[in-house]
């Protein structure tokens, strides 16, 4: 029998829904959450993002700023850019869209953010909270992720979860987030041997490689029943693809995510959501 589709739209929807309610709740208490964006450069997927995100917010009833800078930025003038964003008491949430030009180092940028800003949980020390399990502020794809299991009532306890990613945006923070619910997680990358045997071992695999020319997710890799959380998204044959081969895994697994339409719209959810989180800890704050 196929497997099920994990409709990530649906999903979104329900918590975009709960973070309306909470934006009307905190405006009653005189906070209007904002976030702003900062995207450097002419990169189009990432400017699609962007565009995403601030539509989500517009959904929601929350505030965005744009900063568009040129491919040109030094780093001292982004950084400029973020402190004063930092300390601009009506901005809640900070979020530089990755990749950065070369010029730029990715670890000193979200860095700079301040933590109670920081909505993607990129900084040392979100991501420290994280894995001594006090997280306030996680990456938005791997809450994401974990919103599907729990929508679904996926139970995680001693289940097999391969991960095929390693990144600090995904791969890390999941391997926390897996570990906190009992699961046993097993980090794969572009090293790692005999990838094929370990998948055919996990009751559920977690993939993001996002390029078609290195991976494939197929069914003969996957035991029967497997859940399969397809992170990745790349344009492949003039089409936006995951790393598994959809129509074939389905009839194999026992849910998939579907590309587009799975994690996706995931992530955006997660970070309207952080933003929230973020204005009211600001609230507290005083
Ligand atoms: N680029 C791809 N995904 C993300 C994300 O979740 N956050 C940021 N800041 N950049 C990204």
């Amino acid at each position: 029998m196929a497997g099920a589709k994990i409709d990530g739209r649906m999903i979104a929807q329900s918590v975009k829904d709960r973070v309306k309610k909470a934006v009307d709740e905190l405006k009653g208490q005189g906070i209007n959450p904002c976030l702003a964006t900062v995207l450097v450069g002419d990169n189009p997927a990432s400017a699609t993002y962007v565009r995403n995100k601030h539509k989500a917010c517009d959904e929601v009833g929350i505030i965005t700023r744009d900063h568009t800078l040129g491919a040109g930025i030094t780093q001292a003038e982004l950084n400029e850019i973020i402190d004063g964003l930092n300390s601009d008491r009506s901005v809640h949430g900070i979020l530089v869209q990755l990749p950065l030009p070369n010029q730029l180092d990715e670890f000193v940028t979200t860095s700079r953010i301040s933590p109670l800003k920081d909505v993607d949980g990129l900084t040392p020390y979100n991501a420290g909270l994280l894995a001594m399990k006090k997280a306030v502020l996680v990456a938005c794809t791997p809450s994401g992720v974990m919103e599907i299991f729990d929508y679904h009532g996926i139970k995680l306890e001693g289940k097999r979860v391969v991960l095929i990613n390693r990144s600090n945006l995904v791969g890390k923070p999941l391997y926390h987030l897996l570990l906190e619910k009992d699961a046993t997680v097993l980090t794969c990358h572009s090293r790692t041997k005999d990838l094929t045997e370990l998948c055919k071992i996990a009751d559920i695999i977690i993939t993001a490689v996002g390029d078609r020319s290195k991976f494939t997710l197929t069914p003969d890799m996957i035991k029967d029943g497997a859940i399969v959380i397809d992170v990745a998204i790349s344009r492949h044959m003039d089409k936006l693809v995951g790393d598994a081969d959809y129509d074939k895994i389905i009839q194999k697994a026992s849910f998939v995510t579907p590309v587009p339409g799975g994690v996706g719209p995931m992530t955006v959810a997660m970070l309207l959501k952080n933003t929230i989180t973020a204005a009211s800890m600001s609230s507290q704050i005083g």
